[in-house]
């Protein structure tokens, strides 16, 4: 099954930045994602899709804070450009939880989310990877 395939193939360590408490986060918000197919087969699919989204939608928010926060410290001069890709992530998965968008099929938003976090991570989040870890208060920040 596709969902089980992602638990196996979304992370890699070829997705590190490097960053003890960064990798976290990436390696949680994957995990959610993988499980999300569950809610798919849940009685009220629909009532459990967005209740699950939402769930990765407040993890990743939290998780974009915390990188952001260590990007300010870091003085990242490419924040404004960062926070603009998180927030396409913000505006997709608001427009799921609050229903103003239809719900997309299982392996859509599975392929979506996955695509996503996987193209954040292997790019944007990997470019700041050398200048935040010359700032040390910047990486203590994060765990
Ligand atoms: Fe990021
Ligand atoms: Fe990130």
């Amino acid at each position: 099954m596709l969902a089980d395939k992602l638990e196996w193939d979304a992370w890699s360590d070829d997705l590190s930045v490097g960053i003890h408490g960064i990798d976290h986060d990436h390696k949680g918000i994957l995990d959610l994602i993988a499980r999300l197919h569950e809610a798919y087969d849940a009685p009220h699919a629909e009532d459990a899709v967005r209740i699950a989204v939402a769930r990765i939608a407040r993890y990743a928010d939290q998780h974009f804070q915390r990188e952001e926060r260590m990007l300010e410290l870091a003085a990242y001069p490419w924040l404004p450009q960062h926070r603009a890709r998180h927030d396409t992530f913000r505006a997709y998965v608001a427009e799921i939880t609050t229903g103003t968008a239809p719900l997309p099929v299982v392996g859509e938003l599975l392929s979506w989310l996955v695509d996503w976090w996987v193209g954040h991570i292997g790019t944007e989040d990997k470019q700041y990877r050398d200048h935040v870890q010359g700032c040390a208060k910047a990486v203590a920040s994060v765990g």
